[in-house]
């Protein structure tokens, strides 16, 4: 029998961005409860980019609104990504407050970097790669600051609390040894994406889905689960996650160049290396698969200034081996981002009463079939104040009975597996017999570990990538490789099963 305790207040699962904004936005008790401490096991801390955010007199919200639209490849919801985009500078401005050391220029406003697709400078950038550990050092200390806010570190989210009536009512915590069972006015999901069920990732590894995994067990709808942005510049040295190689570097210049030293990019897209990410993406796959591999030549581009102006970028690079003021960086596809999640609406409520989700793990429809630069901070700042506010007005008392929705854990060597075929199978490229043989592998893990959140996670990315027979954004499938159907995919599982495929 699990221990069972109460919190009069709002329990957020997950310390990024998301999680703590939302954490230092309700206007009631907060319980945050996060696996790792606080700014580790986040994919935030890990942001190079920065946020997006129409911060210059020569911007405007509705031109950032459109460039999110533009993206998206017909499936980004354009009342959420004006939402984003009018929000976006004064979440830019809250963080500056709480001490985000922002670049500034010599007049003091915000420096604004130019990225791909879109129609103006607008990244707001911390010491060229430090955005994330910037911003996340800043809303830590204001999280542990702040009075309402308390947290739990060392909690790993097992399961949900879910009333008859459907409603969440609370969590089910390993914490200490042994599971605890929280309940609360309201729950916040904030768990990340699912980069750890990738065999090549630049998110910690330790994300495996399994908040999106829950929200679906439990009912929520899902949406757009087999979006997965992929970055087409990991640096490839043999590291579990992938260090990153910021976009920000083919901003400056930097080449992308095969094994002869052919620059390669022109050949796949008319904007070479500025070229979509997903476009870029597969033409370093191709030209990996065809044996010439790839590298970022960023010696003339960056050269000696390389360590003042990338530093995170740059210390990789070395413990790797590379100095990339002398030579191509090595660089491998690797997953970065999901677009897809649990939906929600403009407050972070989900189809579930009681259960609101906010960052990497939830679908709020800005980001369609392809995330825009620098935009997922900026989703997180946003919609994570959103939605704590939202969930802090709850002051529902949890009903009873309490049915517990439980996730075994998938044990590691088959967690390796899964994790290669992903990458294989559900990767930068896809097709009905490789989506097919994951979804076996899926089958005979399951019939051995059980309901473990990984599986139902991959299931999820798997089934529906292989139901949408086109090609759009991340999704990219070489046996359907036309754009079809701009509809999105919305998904609700029943009693566990897979049973409507809904556009
Ligand atoms: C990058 O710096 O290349 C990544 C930024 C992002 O994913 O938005």
């Amino acid at each position: 029998m699990a221990e069972r305790r109460h919190f009069d207040g709002v329990i957020v699962v997950g310390a990024g961005l998301a999680g703590l904004s939302a954490a230092l936005a309700a206007a009631s008790k907060v319980l945050v409860l996060s696996g790792a401490p606080l700014a580790h096991g986040c994919s935030s801390a890990w942001a190079q980019g920065g946020m997006a955010a129409a911060l210059s007199p020569q911007d405007h919200p509705s031109l950032h609104a459109q460039d999110t639209v533009l993206a998206g490849a017909g499936l980004v919801d354009p009342v959420m990504a004006a939402l984003l985009a009018t929000e976006g500078p004064e979440a830019v401005r809250r963080l500056a407050d709480l001490g985000a050391p922002f670049d500034r220029t010599d007049e003091g406003d915000f420096a604004q970097s130019l990225e791909a697709a879109h129609s103006r400078p607008r990244v707001a950038r911390v010491k060229g790669d430090q955005a994330g550990r910037g911003i996340m050092d800043a809303v830590v200390k204001a999280v542990l600051s702040a009075g309402h806010v308390e947290v739990r570190n060392g909690a790993l989210l097992c399961g949900l609390l879910q009333e008859v009536s459907g409603a969440i009512a609370g969590v089910v915590v390993q914490m200490d040894g042994r599971l605890i069972e929280i309940t609360g006015h309201a729950v916040i999901l904030a768990t990340g994406g699912i980069g750890g069920l990738y065999g090549v990732t630049t998110t910690p590894a330790e994300l495996l889905g399994e908040g999106m995994a829950l929200a679906a067990l439990a009912g929520a709808q899902i949406g757009d689960p087999e979006f997965v942005q992929f970055h087409p510049t990991a640096i490839d040295i043999g590291r579990d996650p992938a260090p990153l190689a910021t976009e920000a570097l083919r901003g400056e210049g930097a080449k992308l160049i095969n094994g002869a030293g052919e620059a390669f990019m022109a050949a796949y897209h008319p904007d070479a290396e500025l070229a979509p990410r997903d476009v870029v993406a597969r033409a370093i796959h191709a030209e990996r698969a065809a044996g010439r591999g790839a590298f970022l030549d960023a010696r003339t581009a960056v050269g000696d200034h390389f360590p003042e102006a990338f530093p995170a970028v740059f210390a990789a690079c070395l413990s790797g081996g590379v100095d990339p003021r002398l030579e191509p960086i090595p660089v491998v596809p690797a997953c970065h981002y999901h677009m897809g999640g649990i939906v929600t609406d403009a407050q972070g409520a989900t189809t579930l009463p009681g259960l609101f989700a906010a960052g990497e793990c939830a679908s709020t429809g800005v980001h369609g079939a392809n995330r825009l630069a620098s935009n997922s901070l900026v989703e997180a700042a946003v919609f994570g104040a959103r939605a704590g506010l939202a969930a802090g007005q709850r002051t529902a008392a949890p009903g009873k009975p309490l049915k517990r929705i439980l996730l075994n854990p998938l044990p590691k060597a088959p967690l390796q597996d899964l994790r290669q075929a992903m990458s294989q199978d559900a990767g930068v490229l896809r097709d009905a017999e490789g989506l097919l043989r994951l979804l076996a592998l899926i089958n005979r893990l399951e019939a051995i570990h059980g309901v473990c959140g990984a599986l139902v996670a991959a299931r999820l990315v798997a089934a529906c990538a292989l139901a949408r027979r086109e090609s759009r954004g991340g999704h990219y499938r070489s046996d359907y490789p036309d754009q079809i159907s701009p509809a999105r995919t919305l998904i609700t599982l029943k009693g566990g099963v897979m049973e409507s495929l809904a556009a």
